[in-house]
């Protein structure tokens, strides 16, 4: 009977974990665990040459493919009622600021999965990550809807804010976790904000926001419950300047 090598099934598995260019949702494997699951069975070990090949691929699907959302969009409570052209400009301008929010969560949690080297918390960043990616799709196929564009800096956002999440990481998973808990708070605050500058009609868009609202609550809860520590009073006012910024900017542009 024909058996295969085991050196050349790992090579082939490997290949395949590396082989996600023609899907949208980031692969688990591709980081160098089993899954998004708790209990990762049979893991494949990837060297660091593999690893940064999978972040640059990640960034290339994050940056310029259609995203695939796990979860189906978020259904409106109630029907919503036709949009003027100020009303439509308006939500476009916010839900490109969420799209935005969305791409620099792709890179964040991408940097702090690659610098991590504590695999159970590597395979929370990447169940954070999928959900991230269903807010990524959502919003993009939001904003399609409303005839709005995405951000043209988006190359930018997610250069930015993948080095931030690389240097949060580098202080140690304590400090990377309580990055994740204060940016994961201050985005929750601003889509609260965001929940009362949107059009009342627009409860297509309201009930995405809502949704990812409660999600990035649930994110900070779960990198707190896993060890964050509070960051000191200067870093998050950094942290909150430069979302300012980045939304400020994004609104427009
Ligand atoms: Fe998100
Ligand atoms: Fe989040």
């Amino acid at each position: 009977m024909h058996q295969r090598h085991p050196g050349l099934e790992s090579l082939a598995r490997q290949k395949k974990a590396l082989c996600c260019l023609g899907t949208t949702r980031i692969s688990a494997d591709a980081w160098g665990v089993g899954g998004y699951s708790d209990a990762p069975m049979d893991p494949i070990r990837l060297s660091s040459t593999d690893r940064l090949l999978a972040v640059a691929d990640h960034a290339l699907r994050a940056l310029t493919s259609t995203p695939q959302a796990a979860r189906p969009k978020p259904a409106p409570s109630r029907p919503g009622t036709p949009l003027d052209d100020a009303e439509r400009r308006r939500a476009g301008a916010l839900m490109r600021v969420n799209h935005v929010g969305e791409v620099c969560a792709q890179a964040l949690y991408s940097a702090q999965a690659l610098a991590t080297a504590d695999p159970a918390l590597r395979r929370q960043f990447e169940r954070a990550a999928g959900e991230e990616t269903d807010h990524l799709a959502w919003t993009a196929e939001r904003l399609a809807e409303l005839g709005a564009r995405q951000s043209l800096l988006n190359p930018l956002w997610y250069a930015g804010a993948f080095g931030i999440g690389l240097l949060a990481a580098r202080a140690g998973d304590a400090t990377s976790l309580g990055f994740l808990i204060e940016t994961e708070r201050q985005v929750e605050r601003h889509l609260e904000g965001h929940l009362d500058r949107l059009p009342v009609g627009d409860q297509e868009s309201r009930a995405i926001v809502a949704q990812m609202k409660t999600d990035e609550a649930t994110h900070a809860m779960a990198a707190e419950h896993a060890g964050g520590t509070r960051l000191a009073a200067p870093f998050r006012w950094a942290m909150r300047a430069a979302a300012k910024v980045m939304t400020t900017t994004a609104h427009y542009v």
